[in-house]
């Protein structure tokens, strides 16, 4: 590959590259970042799912005094001998360490005037790790809340452990508990907050955007289960959750003020997608009835961005919230092309969503939810999950695209294996459970093929996100993670990703080819970075039948003799199928070397077939 690349001609790229898409799916809320330990908390899909009784207690779901109108369940526990209580078994275990301050609640109903006793103890050897007494200030006719924290004393060898909540009964004690939390410390310290150690992989993705609540976990399965905004937002005690999309519960603990603080820590503008009266059974809103789901997206957007004398903003100001928040990105609902919706989003639901919008927001940028479909100035979103080498071939398909209407690529991974032919996704064959390198390098030729076009392909996005793997919906996925920290493991994309976002192209330059350079299997985008002063090449290798290592030409124009250059090459020595698991987290090698521009500002090195690579000189 011999390449000559100019110092201008090329394009302004968007700032918002590479982003982030976050849907509750294989509990990657519930469960994973959103770091509540206590599964069914407050006992919303009207099950004791994760409880158990300790002391021959009796326990059993009782609606007879509802702690809110939010959280009617709670769960009575009755007999028991010299103790009495219930357990907890945590999403799939507790991590317990001893430099770690947890933080609790819980709130009681019923006479009692002793002391609760609250632990953290192992399920093998029932050795205590933390415990601490709370006294009681139940009472009977009204529920009370309870606060405690818990300090180990030790670090519990594994995760193999239970929180447990009792007391002392008399005969006759009958109490019941509901919204029984308990946090770990959170990222940023956020109150109500985010696992750190999962926020840390987040932040290592230089994430530009976050593309929140959905995927499918947006529109809901069926008529009225769509992600409701206002039903999220307040004390936990006022929000219901609701039936995710993904099988499980979602408490809504991680609802629209947690996105926000989320992006505010990783430094993300939202694309915040709101339901667009698609149901994922097919069912679809009347042009008669959308109207107010037109207006709830307008109240959502003057409950974040509104001043405190609108209805909505006084609502955020009044649960704690005074500065409002700017959203600079809107999606209208989640692959409208699918389950029969498109003809009813390209004849009314967009068009009354959009109009509205904009009436009131001009500035706000609002993307269709299908590539198939464009209204006015609105933005596109195009999903790609298939094979490594359909990726590859779609290399060159955002280089005709219309300008002006930005695609974001909103979720994209190879997800099947190569079949010998160039074929798409086979959705009823099944899913690789992890990413592979070659599918990887796929993707990251399909990303240099959206960089090249930058100035319209608005940003991308790797789908899905989190994977707890306890319990899971979808794979492959970025990062997987169980209770435990120490089996947090990123996928083999996750390198590429992050590699790829920590250098940013502010324009791209034009990389002309000297003849006999075509791209296959090398392919390329050729850019700088006005920022940091730099000229790069992001570069990938891919054949997948094996081949040599191709070596490199580059020149930059205006780059002097002896300029320095820092080349990052990922390779995976496991081969094609290299993937990631716990067991095994580094199937991903890195290698960096510096190199120094000569004559004409050429640099040379080599790239091995299936390698990613970025070239940074300083000018
Ligand atoms: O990422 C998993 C699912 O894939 C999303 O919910 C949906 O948008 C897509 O079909």
């Amino acid at each position: 590959v011999t390449l000559s690349v100019a110092k201008s001609g090329g394009n302004a790229t968007s700032p918002y590259m590479y982003g982030i898409m976050f849907e509750d799916i294989s509990h990657s809320g519930d469960g994973g970042l959103y770091a509540e330990l206590i599964q069914n908390r407050a006992f919303q899909n009207g099950t004791l799912d994760a409880w158990s009784a300790v002391g021959g207690a009796t326990l059993a779901l009782d609606t007879s005094t509802p702690l809110s109108q939010a959280l009617p369940r709670s769960v009575k526990v009755t007999g028991g001998q010299h103790t009495a209580g219930l357990k907890n078994s945590g999403f799939w275990g507790f991590d317990v360490k001893k430099s770690k301050k947890y933080t609790g609640s819980f709130y009681s109903y019923g006479e009692y005037s002793g002391r609760f006793t609250v632990s953290l103890v192992s399920n093998t050897t029932s050795e205590i790790f933390a415990t601490t007494t709370v006294k009681s200030k139940s009472v009977a006719g009204r529920w009370t809340q309870h606060t405690f924290e818990l300090r180990p004393t030790k670090d519990a060898p594994d995760i193999s452990n239970s929180f447990v909540l009792e007391y002392k009964p008399t005969p006759h004690t009958e109490l019941k508990f509901n919204l029984i939390s308990l946090f770990p410390p959170t990222y940023k310290n956020r109150a109500n907050g985010m696992r750190p150690e999962l926020m840390e992989k987040l932040k290592e993705l230089n994430p530009t955007y976050i593309r929140c609540p959905g995927g499918n976990n947006v529109e809901g399965n069926y008529a009225g289960n769509y992600w409701n905004w206002s039903a999220t937002v307040g004390p936990l005690k006022d929000r219901p959750g609701r039936p995710g999309t993904w099988g499980y519960y979602n408490t809504d603990g991680l609802g629209l003020v947690e996105y926000m603080h989320w992006a505010e820590d990783l430094g993300m503008d939202v694309v915040l997608a709101v339901p667009a009266g698609l149901y994922l059974d097919g069912e679809v809103v009347s042009e008669a009835d959308l109207a107010p789901f037109v207006q709830d997206a307008l109240n959502e957007l003057e409950f974040l961005m509104g001043d405190v004398s609108t209805p909505y903003g006084a609502l955020r100001a009044k649960l704690g919230y005074p500065k409002p928040w700017k959203i600079k990105f809107v999606e209208i609902g989640n692959e409208d092309n699918l389950w029969g919706g498109l003809d009813s989003y390209k004849g009314y639901r967009f068009r009354m969503f959009y109009d509205a919008i904009k009436a009131k927001y001009p500035d706000i940028f609002i993307f269709s939810s299908t590539a198939e479909y464009m209204y006015k100035q609105s933005g596109r979103d195009y999903h790609e999950y298939t094979r490594p080498d359909y990726f590859v071939s779609q290399f060159g398909m955002f280089d005709n695209w219309t300008a002006g209407n930005p695609i974001m690529i909103g979720e994209f991974a190879s997800i099947q294996n190569n079949t010998g032919k160039l074929e798409d996704t086979d959705w009823n064959a099944p899913k690789n459970p992890w990413s592979t390198w070659i599918g990887s390098v796929a993707e990251a030729v399909f990303l240099l093929g959206a960089e090249r076009n930058s100035d319209r392909v608005w940003g991308v996005s790797f789908a899905p996100l989190l994977q707890n793997l306890n319990s899971y919906q979808w794979t492959p996925d970025l990062i997987s993670f169980t209770a435990d920290p120490a089996d947090t493991t990123v996928s083999v994309s996750y390198p590429i990703l992050s590699l790829f976002a920590k250098h940013p192209l502010t324009h791209t330059l034009p990389a002309t080819a000297a003849n006999g350079t075509s791209f296959g299997p090398a392919y390329w985008v050729a850019g700088r970075n006005d920022a940091a002063g730099t000229y790069l090449l992001k570069a990938a290798v891919y054949n997948s039948t094996g081949g040599a290592e191709v070596p490199f030409r580059v020149g930059f124009d205006g780059l002097s003799r002896g300029a320095p250059a820092t080349l990052t090459v990922l390779t995976a020595p496991g081969g094609p199928f290299a993937h990631n698991t716990p067991a095994n987290k580094n199937a991903v090698k890195t290698a960096v070397t510096q190199l120094r521009a000569g004559e004409g500002g050429v640099l040379e090195f080599s790239l091995p077939d299936l390698s990613v690579a970025v070239l940074e000189a300083k000018w």
